[in-house]
């Protein structure tokens, strides 16, 4: 069994899959703690009804990035976590904090990535670009958590079409629902299944068949 936390911001529907999949066995994990940084994030009250500690803990509360990190790490070693989940969790870690868990972090975003990431581009400001941009399609990635924000190695992708009446909030709604529900989980499920490895940029998936579950063919 592999310990998680998972980090989150908003609504917390990406948590809310994972707590599923951890309940009808498919991920051999237990959510330890589920860390917001914002207060009202409705992914706290997911997490109370779940029966899992919920924390509020924002960088306001520190005098500088460093030190809030260096609270964040000190907490998560003494919960001995295997593993850390960014779930929609708006705050991008500094290079201390990422090489304290070296591939151990892993994030999921609403694009094709390297395309529609970096700076900005979070929530519906990722599905608005690319409707701008006029893509034909799109989807989500699920990476390693390095220094470059939303560019650590991909673990999963998975593409949908983009259709000439969608809008920013219908391709949103799309983008949840069929992939990162499904792409997210799974992810976490081969990472606690010891069946992903890293070799530099490139991440290998020992469990080619699981991911027919989820309609990726490789
Ligand atoms: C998701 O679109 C995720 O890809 C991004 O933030 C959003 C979080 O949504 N990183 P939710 O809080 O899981 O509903």
């Amino acid at each position: 069994m592999k310990k998680l936390a998972v980090f989150v911001s908003g609504s917390g529907s990406n948590l809310q899959a994972i707590i599923d999949q951890i309940k009808i066995g498919e991920i051999p994990a237990t959510i330890s703690c589920v860390i917001s940084n914002k207060k009202d994030a409705y992914a706290l009250e997911r997490a109370r009804k779940n029966g899992i500690q919920a924390i509020y803990i924002s960088r306001r509360d520190f005098p500088s990035s460093l030190e809030y990190e260096k609270y964040l790490v000190n907490f998560l070693k003494s919960q001995k976590i295997d593993y850390i989940v960014l779930a929609g969790f708006l705050y991008i870690f500094s290079e201390y904090f990422v090489e304290e868990f070296r591939n151990k972090i892993i994030n999921i975003h609403p694009s094709l990535l390297p395309a529609f990431g970096g700076k900005g581009m979070y929530g519906i400001n990722v599905h608005k670009s690319v409707l701008e941009y006029g893509m034909k399609v799109t989807g989500a990635t699920v990476h390693f958590v390095d220094v470059v924000p939303d560019g650590g190695p991909i673990i999963l992708q998975k593409a949908i079409y983009v259709r000439e009446d969608d809008t920013p909030e219908t391709l949103q709604k799309r983008v949840l629902e069929e992939i990162e529900w499904k792409i997210y989980p799974l992810a976490i499920k081969l990472l606690c299944e010891d069946k992903i490895e890293v070799v530099g940029r490139k991440v290998i998936i020992k469990d080619k068949e699981i991911l027919k579950k989820v309609g990726i063919e490789i």
